[in-house]
């Protein structure tokens, strides 16, 4: 038995959850139940990401205390979390005390390569980043995802020295000790990397007050993205606990496209400055687009999850986003794209096959000798392993639709009308034998489902009262 650490990006708490953020979601918690039906132990992080300007300016428009307006939100991330039945085993809020003690330890330790300079430059308050000239220059001076323009600093700052480490990290990725999925984005990271100036880790108190101090300078406060990439050690009790060897390196370390320059640069270097292991796999997800557009307010396209779940459910929610969104390109949702695959392949290809050989079984009084599952296919394992779970998920729905065909071709119910009981008990019990090897395959994705239709067979099988996926 291995010990799998799993985390997700940390949400901003300055808004409600959307559809995006699902994505780490859905797709970390595909993987640890693959862990744990292979029989690992798994440790699985989640929490929120509570400092900086964006999230402190937000409260103020609202007129309610920064910590309030945290508490608050950080709860709807919680709820959302447990409402995609995720089976993550750790919350971590990077206002918990632990957690900001912690970080300023970690910043202790970085202090051979911390330096304090000028900066004088942009920064994207919506992006909580620092901006190259470059970028400046071929934006015009607006953030293409925020569409704001860039804001000047001029600040005296703490740098941390990027530059002690790029060698090492360009082994590291070149070498695939630190894994980055998909392949194309490893060349993307490999120039970014190149062109990385050392990165500024402080902003002064005047300027950014809703943060972790500075250790010894209380006319400094630590840069959001320092005190939110900890997170990943300061949950497993770094650098106190004593099982934290146990879990650290994570196995996989579950991001957005969008942020995954952090999580490829600043963060190796960061663990690198603290002697410790970089990560095995950094998985960047693609973006989930509604009507083809990025999901923004002012568009006024963004799709509320729990509107989502309350119509279709949790099964059709995880199906949608774990099968039609890909894993690793950008996507598409829209109602009507959601709606379909919900009616014609849910209800169509899972429902109906649960019902009917359930129906026929129970009519038949069909008894099924549960027998030792035949555990999971090399070409799925093959898939996961790789973190290519749409198609993972695509050869699990291909067994659904041959048993469907199975059953118009073996037809049980004409050997149920020709009194061949022998042959349908046969017939029945391959089926449904059938049915539970893809259903240990779907568990992962679909584990409320799973879990239903493994109550119908096994024991004396009973047809479910409604169906499983009822047509919108
Ligand atoms: N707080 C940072 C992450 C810190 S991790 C140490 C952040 N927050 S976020 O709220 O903007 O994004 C959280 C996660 O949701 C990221 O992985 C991000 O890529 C993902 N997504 C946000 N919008 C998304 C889509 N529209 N589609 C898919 N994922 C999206 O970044």
């Amino acid at each position: 038995m291995e010990k799998i650490y799993i985390t997700t990006a940390i949400p901003y708490v300055n808004g409600n959850p959307h559809i995006g953020h699902a994505m780490d979601y859905c797709l970390a918690d595909c993987y640890a139940r693959y862990q744990r039906i292979k029989g690992n132990e798994v440790r699985f992080q989640a929490g929120t990401d509570e400092h900086g300007n964006k999230i402190a300016q937000k409260a103020k428009e609202l007129n309610v205390s920064v910590q309030e307006y945290v508490n608050e939100n950080s709860e709807k991330f919680k709820n959302f979390i447990k409402k995609l039945n995720v089976s993550y085993t750790d919350f971590i809020r990077t206002t918990d005390v632990e957690h900001e003690k912690r970080v300023q330890e970690i910043w202790r330790r970085l202090s051979d390569h911390i330096y304090k300079a000028k900066y004088e430059g942009w920064y994207c308050t919506g992006c909580e980043r620092y901006i190259t000239k470059k970028e400046y220059e071929e934006t015009g001076g607006v953030c293409p995802d925020h569409q704001k323009p860039y804001e000047r600093l001029e600040e005296e700052n703490y740098y941390y020295r990027i530059s002690d480490f790029k060698d090492r990290i360009r082994e590291a990725i070149e070498s695939d000790e630190l894994r980055i999925l998909p392949e194309f984005r490893k060349k993307e990271v490999l120039r970014l990397l190149n062109e990385s100036p050392d990165v500024s880790i402080s902003r002064p108190v005047s300027q950014l007050s809703w943060g972790v101090p500075v250790p010894d300078d209380p006319s400094q406060v630590m840069y959001v993205w320092l005190d939110a990439l900890s997170n990943y050690i300061t949950v497993l009790g770094f650098p106190e606990s004593l099982d934290f060897a146990e879990w650290w390196p994570a196995d996989a370390q579950f991001v957005g496209k969008d942020i995954l320059r952090f999580h490829a640069i600043i963060w190796p270097a960061m663990l690198l400055g603290l002697n410790l292991p970089l990560p095995r796999t950094l998985v960047s997800h693609g973006m989930v687009l509604c009507d083809g557009q990025k999901m923004s307010k002012s568009i006024g396209n963004v799709v509320d999850p729990v509107e989502v779940l309350d119509k279709y459910g949790l099964d059709a929610f995880r199906y949608f986003f774990l099968r039609h969104i890909d894993t690793f390109a950008d996507s598409d949702f829209t109602w009507e794209k959601f709606s379909d695959a919900y009616n014609n392949e849910l209800a169509n290809d899972l429902g109906n096959l649960v019902q009917r050989l359930s129906t026929l079984a129970e009519k038949n009084q069909i008894t099924y000798d549960k027998k030792e599952n035949s555990g999971l296919s090399d070409e799925y394992i093959g898939l996961m392993d790789n973190f290519e779970f749409s198609k993972a998920f695509d050869l699990v729905w291909n067994r659904i639709q041959r048993l469907n065909k199975q059953i118009d071709e073996d037809k049980p119910w004409s050997l149920a009308k020709s009194g061949e009981i022998e042959k349908l008990n046969k017939c029945m019990n391959s089926l449904i034998e059938g049915l539970l090897d893809a259903t240990y395959e779907l568990s992962p994705f679909l584990p409320n489902a799973a879990e239903k239709i493994i109550e119908v067979f096994e024991g004396q099988i009973r047809a479910p009262k409604a169906p499983l996926f009822p047509k919108s």
